[in-house]
């Protein structure tokens, strides 16, 4: 039993063995998580929604038709994570992350303003820009295009 010697480097390689055995349990623990809890079919669904795509540029996120003008409709990136898209004015589209700057709850379009559910943040739809509660900063923009009547991410 090495582990009960009076022998104080034995003692010390124990400590050290176990010490690495933690870091390797969180690691692992880490590499497992890989997210929020939404991690299992977000990349598998991802692929497949890309493949569907033809093989474009970017991601389908909505049509066109389907963002109101002067709102916005939720969505979803490649890497499942939750988006904004806005069309402020007929044709012309622009895209937010969804995660509000105050404690990354998902903001939602609330008719023609974002709202976020968690402490009621909002946002301004056509430019991302807080106006009201507690979130410090704008959403996070992110870059579209219209393809075929469709939004796209890139
Ligand atoms: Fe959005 Fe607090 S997390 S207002």
């Amino acid at each position: 039993m090495d582990s009960i010697s009076t022998d104080g480097s034995v003692s010390r390689r124990t400590v050290l063995a176990t010490g690495g055995g933690v870091a390797l349990a969180a690691s692992t623990l880490a590499a497992c998580g890989g997210g929020d809890g939404t991690t299992p079919s977000g990349p598998s669904s991802s692929q497949s929604a890309m493949a569907g795509a033809g093989g474009g540029a970017g991601r389908v996120l909505a049509k066109v038709s389907d963002v109101p003008v002067g709102g916005a409709v939720s969505a979803t990136d490649a890497q499942g994570k939750p988006l904004i898209v806005s069309q402020p004015s007929a044709g012309s589209v622009v895209a937010f992350s969804a995660i509000c700057t105050h404690m990354g709850c998902t903001v939602a379009p609330d008719g023609k303003i974002l709202r976020c559910p968690c402490h009621g943040s909002t946002y301004d739809p056509a430019t991302g820009t807080n106006t009201g509660g507690p979130a410090p900063r704008p959403l996070s923009k992110v870059t579209v295009s219209v393809k075929d009547g469709n939004v796209v991410e890139g």
